[in-house]
């Protein structure tokens, strides 16, 4: 696995968001400690993790997620978020000079992108996996992109300040935690008031017959390639099909959530609905939204993620995005 070689910009703190010494163990603006790893700051450093926390960095350690492809460069990711239609409206409605971060940014692909298409963002990945990490920072070097900050920390303890974000985004993380609800007040913690909160997680009624698709695997033992439209792509290297197997039928922790009940979650904490994914967000902004659906139109439209069923390529990945008021609701 390739890790960054170039020599790593001292970078900023993920807290204060001041400047960094190249040698340094803690900011100098606000004294967060950190052991530095390339152009890693890893906030974790040897401290032994909660053991379910623990299994999941095992399993992305032999599983760093999303993979890269053999010889990818800032061009190729750029060409290829661009052919990905959430991403094209993603990097659309963030704003040009924006502080952003992706919590779970795995190998930081994303995070990567919305550095690389607007440099004067200030964009941080932070990952509880030191090898995903690894591999985001290789590939940060390689490409040059000074405005990403990649920081090893846990969720439940993130070294980064509240109120403080433009936009968080958090996609395919809450649900691999002990604790989803949890989880998602931690990031919704840090959006900035009037900021945007981007929410990737596997929808109840969305993962419905992936769940069947994975018990009938593993009633049979094996994987049934014919009936995963990802496994059955013929573009897709042997090495992605790998970690989407493990990704999919093999992870350690993984829950559920029903869209309406994350909804009241997030707006008991000030935040309004602004809209989700599917549907596409064909010509408006993917921050500008229509009015909440009535209760029957969200079942209406949990009804066509579960039709969807077995072609859908995101397996019950569903996006919730919601703005935050001008002032929290306290918890
Ligand atoms: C399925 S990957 C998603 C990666 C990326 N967000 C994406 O959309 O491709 C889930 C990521 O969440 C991270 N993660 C899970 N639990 C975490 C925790 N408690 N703290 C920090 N990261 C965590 C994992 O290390 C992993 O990289």
């Amino acid at each position: 696995m390739e890790k960054a070689t170039a020599e790593p910009a001292a970078g900023f703190c993920p807290r204060c968001l001041g400047d960094l010494e190249p040698a340094g163990e803690a900011c100098p603006g606000c004294g967060l400690a950190y052991v530095r790893r390339g152009g890693v700051v890893d906030t974790i450093g040897p401290r032994e993790r909660e053991r379910r926390a623990a299994d999941v960095e095992a399993f992305y350690t032999a599983n760093p997620f999303p993979g890269y492809a053999p010889g990818d460069d800032g061009p190729g990711l750029i060409d290829r978020s661009r052919r990905a239609p959430f991403l094209v409206a993603l990097d659309r409605a963030v704003p040009p000079d924006g502080t952003l971060v992706d919590v779970g940014c795995g190998t930081g692909q994303l995070a990567a992108f919305l550095a690389l298409a607007g440099p004067r963002r200030r964009v941080l990945g932070v990952d509880g996996c030191a090898e995903s990490l690894a591999c985001a920072d290789g590939f940060r070097a390689r490409a040059r992109i000074g405005n990403l900050q990649l920081v090893r920390g846990d969720l439940f303890d993130l070294p980064l300040e509240e109120d403080r974000f433009d936009v968080v985004i958090s996609r395919g993380v809450v649900h691999h935690t002990p604790d989803p609800d949890g989880a998602i007040d931690q990031v919704a913690r840090r959006v900035a008031p009037g900021g945007v909160l981007v929410l990737g997680f596997y929808e109840t009624w969305g993962r419905f017959l992936h769940a069947s698709r994975r018990a009938l695997g593993r009633a049979t033992g094996r994987w049934i390639r014919a009936l995963d439209p990802v496994l059955r792509r013929r573009d897709l290297s042997e090495d992605k099909k790998r970690i989407w197997i493990a990704d999919q039928y093999e992870h350690p922790l993984e829950h559920i959530l029903p869209l309406p009940r994350v909804v009241a979650h997030l707006e008991a904490r000030g935040f309004r609905w602004v809209r989700s994914i599917p549907p596409a967000a064909s010509g408006a902004s993917l921050f500008e939204g229509a009015p909440k659906p009535s209760p029957a139109a969200m079942t209406a439209m949990r009804a066509g993620w579960l039709a969807r069923g077995l072609g859908d390529p995101d397996a019950g990945l569903v996006v919730v995005v919601m703005r935050r008021g001008p002032a929290r609701a306290s918890t």
